[in-house]
């Protein structure tokens, strides 16, 4: 039942320079700050939006409970599978945790089987927006609603823009997915073929009154890119995967939301009229401003942020002109079989999983990764573990702000250098998150020595 199979199964057969196993885990004292019980059914339940759906709730919806937490927050999460048949687990996609807290079927646990719980703890360190959800058979259980969405605010902040009391639990009711005041986290998802915003179909309103500046939190948790974007006024993209953007400046085009990835946006509501929120078209949006205000009808801009020169620069915090490796990760494409039956396989150095060698690092290294493609299609890569930051796409060297990613789409025909700091040791996926292309052979690992 390993979510990929073949992948190393204990983090026992490590090396790991500096730091003991302890920093594998999270911290094993202490009351947690945040403490949720999600418990994982497979069931037909009913959308926010009505439809009826066959497939995987947390607490009874998909997607799952909002988990709010501060900076510093220890987080304490009980996954209970009460009726997922191939098991469960949970991965915080985006969050750089402990090794063995990075819910991986087959490299950091066991699924959870029926009737089992597993408990997660990790300390809040990385403010932004993040989510969370199965990796055991991803392909069908994160398609099916096993997901939900985390925030992680400033240090002495309450946690989504509200009073500091009125946290109870961490975890909001499913479905309330306006995070505060000021803030909106919209996560998008397609149930068999019905796209929604936080589990609703066609156009949702959310309040928020002439004036007042909202930072809507966007989350990909589809298969697929998906050209998002506000219409009605500027915007700026002030946070990327999680990592704020240096100097960001307002903008009326589109925003290429790869799977898996976030973009937090901040947009000032209009005097007159509500701004508009898509979801891949107009159809499936979100409307933000006062509740009697005209949702604006015209298109989405067809110009995209390019990430690459947006924003002004700023230090890295690593040197990658002095990086200690520097691996190539070739995607491409070759005929084999799939389960008995010819196909196509994806490649990684003309090799498919699991005959793909690791990449191997050392704690302190800064990496340099060429990740090019050759494949014919898109690919959304996601490290896990760690944040890198993109040094060029074909060639041309980034002059924006540091663009931080933990997905990066990877269009075909396309080169990107990226480079990060080896900091947290373990085994960690680096993968497709187009999910049917990881169980197609296009996944990795990224160990250290
Ligand atoms: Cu969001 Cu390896 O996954
Ligand atoms: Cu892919």
């Amino acid at each position: 039942y390993a979510d990929y199979g073949g992948g190393p199964s204990s983090a026992e057969h490590m090396h790991h320079g500096g730091k003991s196993v302890a920093d594998l885990v999270g911290p094993t004292t202490g009351t947690p700050d945040v403490a949720v019980t999600l418990t994982a059914r497979k069931q037909k339940f009913t959308l926010a939006s009505g439809q009826s759906v066959d497939g995987f709730t947390l607490n009874g919806s998909s997607p799952g409970p909002l988990i709010e937490a501060r900076q510093g927050d220890l987080v304490e999460v009980t996954l209970v599978n009460e009726s997922v048949p191939d098991g469960a687990t949970l991965h915080w996609h985006g969050i750089d945790v402990p090794n063995a807290e990075d819910g991986v079927a087959g490299v950091t646990q066991d699924a959870v089987p029926v009737g089992g719980k597993h408990v997660y703890r990790f300390q809040a360190e990385q403010v932004g927006t993040y989510w969370y959800h199965s990796h055991q058979v991803s392909s069908e259980e994160v398609r099916g609603g096993l997901f939900g969405t985390i925030v992680i605010s400033p240090r002495g902040t309450a946690a989504g823009g509200r009073e500091a009391g009125a946290r109870a639990t961490g975890a909001r009711e499913a479905g309330a997915h306006e995070a505060g005041a000021h803030e909106v986290v919209a996560a998008i998802h397609t149930y068999d073929g019905k796209r929604t915003i936080n589990g609703r179909t066609g156009s949702q309103r959310v309040d928020a009154p002439a004036g007042t500046s909202v930072r809507v939190r966007v989350i990909n948790t589809d298969n697929a890119i998906v050209r998002t974007g506000l219409v009605g006024a500027p915007y700026k993209v002030i946070a990327v995967d999680g990592r704020e953007v240096h100097g960001p400046t307002p903008v009326t085009a589109g925003y290429a939301l790869a799977a898996g990835a976030r973009v937090d946006l901040e947009v000032v509501v209009p005097a007159r009229g509500a701004l508009r929120l898509d979801a891949g078209s107009a159809a499936v949006s979100m409307a933000i401003g006062p509740a009697d205000a005209d949702v604006p009808g015209e298109a989405l801009s067809s110009e995209t942020v390019d990430l690459l020169s947006y924003g002004t620069p700023a230090p890295l915090g690593l040197d990658p002109a002095k990086a200690d490796r520097s691996f190539e990760y070739r995607i491409g494409r070759r005929p084999g079989f799939l389960d008995g039956v010819p196909g196509l396989w994806w490649t990684i150095n003309g090799h498919k999983f699991p005959d793909v060698p690791m990449f191997m690092v050392a704690e302190g290294d800064v990496v340099r990764m060429k990740i090019s493609n050759t494949s014919g299609q898109a690919h959304p890569m996601h490290l896990h573990g760690h944040h890198a930051v993109v040094l060029s796409r074909n060639g041309v060297a980034a002059t924006g702000s540091p663009w931080w990613i933990d997905t990066l789409e990877v269009g075909d025909d396309e080169t990107y250098e990226i480079a990060f700091l080896a900091d947290n040791p373990g085994i960690w996926m680096d993968h497709c998150h187009n999910l049917p292309h990881a169980s197609q052979g296009l996944m990795t690992h990224l160990a250290y020595e």
